[in-house]
């Protein structure tokens, strides 16, 4: 095996295959290191998917897949209308099999569980995380556990969740509760955790900056604007940004930008206030459920990710995430979920401010499909009209 896990705080190394989520000797952040001289990664015009880089990726067995990855990046003119900077690209995830990024983390980390022997997967969620996880174990034919902080998730997520055949515990209690009591159940009775505190699964998640780089003629775009929760997705897609510059095939790495909503933005207060950790925001509250996190998990990472790309980080309000929702509906046919339209609202709010070069090459993640929430869609569009089955009724609505 060309790879160990490895403690992102004090550097101990660890066999990868001990069923460790966190250092066991000083609590840190774990991360698949790889011997890099060892690995054969070769520039293709192969079509895009998560296993297409597979020497890159810390498994060894036939991969659990349902066809992840190879999401299209959008060059999104019409969007970028009115705002000073040079190119805009959208790389829609919404477009992977289950309608988010997670499916790239799941691949990864379902098949991970298989190679050690795991009978039992669980997860705690805001909803997609628990949705990707029920189908990835589906195909796998292993059960899954899921916890959700009750009343909480978009109704979308929770179908999928259930058809796809999950244990789904309503926990009375938000989505940080839920995440510290997976943990508790996963030690108490050996389920394999796969939050994005699991190093492999972030390691599918990578495949999102191998994408991007690959799509643009393994060019590297200026800064990579995406929303933050728990701060996985942020810290992967720059660890694939690293391993593609440590390797020679790049010379650059974006500046990693993350967006959080304001009324749960605890990484977004470090970067301002400079602070070496998180200060967990205890009642976090958003529209946009997904991020709906006060105590993101992977924040280390995060931190790491931002400042050694010389990023940013910045919250929106719920109206500019609604607005940057329906823009990118209206204007590209691009349909997301609100927390997705976070990485487009910050965008503007960057531009507005003066943060971002006018010369810059921009490619914003939109996380999920819009079909998840249809509660929320329903609630921000004017309602249907109601019509009565006759031409002048119909003439008098359309034409007014
Ligand atoms: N966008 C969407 C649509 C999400 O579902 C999530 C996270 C994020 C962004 C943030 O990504 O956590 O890696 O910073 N959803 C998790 C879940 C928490 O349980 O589905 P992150």
């Amino acid at each position: 095996m060309n790879y160990q896990l490895q403690c992102i705080e004090c550097h101990s190394l660890y066999d990868p295959n001990e069923i460790i989520y966190t250092c066991p000797s000083c609590g840190g952040l774990l991360e698949v290191i790889y011997d890099l001289s060892a690995i054969d990664f070769r520039k293709t015009d192969e079509c895009r998917s998560v296993w297409k880089y597979k020497a890159l990726l810390p498994v060894n067995i036939k991969p659990v897949t349902i066809g992840e990855g190879g999401t299209p990046l959008y060059r999104t003119e019409r969007l970028g209308e009115g705002m000073e900077v040079s190119e805009i690209f959208v790389k829609h995830e919404g477009l992977n099999p289950t309608g988010s990024f997670k499916d790239r983390g799941m691949t990864v980390g379902v098949t991970k569980a298989i190679e050690l022997g795991m009978k039992t997967v669980a997860c705690a969620s805001t909803g997609n995380t628990s949705a990707s996880l029920a189908t990835y174990a589906a195909k796998a034919g292993i059960p899954a556990v899921v916890l959700l902080p009750g009343g909480k998730v978009a109704l979308g997520k929770i179908a999928q969740a259930l058809i796809h055949g999950a244990k789904v515990l309503n926990i009375h209690g938000n989505f940080d509760e839920a995440l510290r009591l997976v943990r508790e159940v996963c030690d108490e009775y050996g389920f394999y955790l796969l939050n994005s505190i699991n190093p492999f699964r972030l390691e599918g998640q990578k495949t999102i900056a191998f994408e991007i780089v690959d799509e643009l003629g393994w060019e590297v775009p200026d800064r990579v604007i995406l929303p933050v929760g728990n701060a996985g997705n942020i810290s992967a897609i720059y660890k694939g940004f690293k391993e593609l510059k440590e390797l020679g095939i790049t010379d650059a790495i974006p500046k990693m930008t993350g967006i959080q909503a304001e009324g749960s933005r605890p990484v977004v207060d470090a970067i301002d206030r400079e602070l070496a950790e998180i200060v967990p925001e205890a009642n976090p509250e958003t529209i946009a459920t997904a991020i709906r996190i006060g105590d993101p998990v992977n924040a280390a990472k995060a931190l790491r990710a931002i400042r050694e790309s010389g990023g940013l980080a910045i919250s929106v309000s719920d109206g500019e995430i609604v607005s940057a929702q329906r823009d990118l509906a209206s204007v590209e046919g691009i349909g997301v979920e609100p927390a997705s339209a976070t990485s487009v609202a910050g965008l503007r709010k960057l531009v507005a401010e003066g943060l971002i070069d006018s010369d810059e090459r921009i490619v914003c993640i939109t996380t999920g499909n819009i079909l998840k929430d249809p509660t929320e869609v329903v609630d921000v569009c004017a309602k249907p009209l109601e019509v009565d089955a006759n031409i002048d009724a119909v003439r008098r609505a359309v034409f007014g």
